[in-house]
C-alpha cells in the first residue's frame, strides 16, 4: 500500500480528531490515582470518546475488547482492561487510545506514574517521551523515514534501554493502520522519502532492560521478557513543508 497524502480538507479532519484525543487523554492523567482499576480507566474513556460524538477505533479492532489499552510496569503494549487490577502507588501506565473521527482516525499514547514512582522509573518514561521528539525532529519534507527511526535509536541507545523491535509506528488516516512502517530502531535503507501531508503515528516503546517481548495467553498483552518496567510514548504527527505538527499534544 502506498503511503497516503492528505488533501486540505483531510488535514483539518485529521487535526480534529486528534485534538479529541488530546482531551480525552489529559482527562485520563488527571484521573488516574492509586486504588483505581484499569477497567474503571477504559469505561471512563470509552465514555468520554462517545460523549464528544466519536467512536472508539481500538475496541473490536481485530477482537480487541476494550477501548483503552491499559499497560501496566512489565506490559508494554495492548494490557487489556480488568475490573480485578488495582493499581498502587508506584505502579507505572501505558494508556494507549484512539478515535474516529468523521472516518479520521487519530492515535496517541501515554506513560504515567500512579502516585510517587522511583526515580529510575521517572527517568524511563522521561527517555522514551524524549525518543519521540528527537525522532520528530528528522520527520520533514524532503526527508527519509528512517532518518526518524535512526534518531530515536541513536538517542535512546545512550541509555542502555531496550528499543521494542516487534511493533513499530505506522501511517494514519482513514485506517488506524496505514503505509508506512515506522521502525524505532535504525535502519540500514533510507526508507521513503517523507511529503508534506502524510499523517504518521510514531511510537516508541522502551524497556528498561532488554528488547524482547512475549505475547501473553490472552493474545494481546505484550509484555518484557526479562520482567522489566517499559514505557511508550506516540503522538500522531503530520509532515508540512515547515516543521512537523503534532496533532495530539495536549
Ligand atoms: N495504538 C495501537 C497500535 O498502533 C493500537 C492498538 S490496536 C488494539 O498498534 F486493538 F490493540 F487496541
Ligand atoms: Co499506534
Amino acid at each position: 500500500m502506498a503511503i497516503t497524502i492528505k488533501s486540505a480538507r483531510e488535514i483539518e479532519l485529521m487535526k480534529e480528531s486528534c485534538r479529541l484525543l488530546a482531551i480525552v487523554h489529559k482527562e485520563l492523567e488527571e484521573a488516574i490515582k492509586p486504588g483505581m482499576t484499569t477497567m474503571d480507566i477504559d469505561i471512563m474513556g470509552d465514555k468520554l470518546i462517545r460523549k464528544l460524538g466519536c467512536v472508539p477505533n481500538f475496541k473490536n479492532y481485530q477482537g480487541y475488547p476494550a477501548s483503552i489499552c491499559t499497560s501496566v510496569n512489565n506490559e508494554v503494549v495492548h494490557g487489556i482492561p480488568n475490573k480485578q487490577r488495582v493499581l498502587k502507588e508506584g505502579d507505572i501506565i501505558s494508556l494507549d487510545a484512539g478515535l474516529i473521527y468523521k472516518g479520521y482516525h487519530s492515535d496517541a499514547a501515554r506513560t504515567h506514574g500512579v502516585g510517587k514512582i522511583s526515580a529510575e522509573a521517572q527517568k524511563l518514561i522521561e527517555v522514551t517521551r524524549q525518543s519521540f521528539f528527537e525522532g520528530v525532529k528528522m520527520a520533514k519534507a524532503g526527508g527519509h523515514l528512517h532518518d526518524i527511526s535512526n534518531a530515536i535509536d541513536a538517542y535512546v541507545s545512550k541509555f542502555g534501554y531496550g528499543i521494542v523491535r516487534d511493533l513499530i509506528g505506522h501511517g494514519i488516516g482513514t485506517s488506524l493502520h496505514e503505509a508506512p512502517e515506522i521502525p524505532n530502531f535504525a535502519q540500514k535503507r533510507k526508507g521513503p522519502k517523507l511529503a508534506a501531508g502524510m499523517t504518521l503515528a510514531v511510537e516508541p516503546m522502551i524497556n528498561m532492560g532488554r528488547a524482547d517481548v512475549e505475547w501473553l495467553d490472552d493474545g494481546w498483552t505484550v509484555v518484557t521478557a526479562d520482567g522489566s518496567l517499559s514505557a511508550h510514548y506516540e503522538n500522531t504527527i503530520l509532515i508540512t513543508d515547515g516543521e512537523p505538527e503534532i496533532l495530539t499534544l495536549y
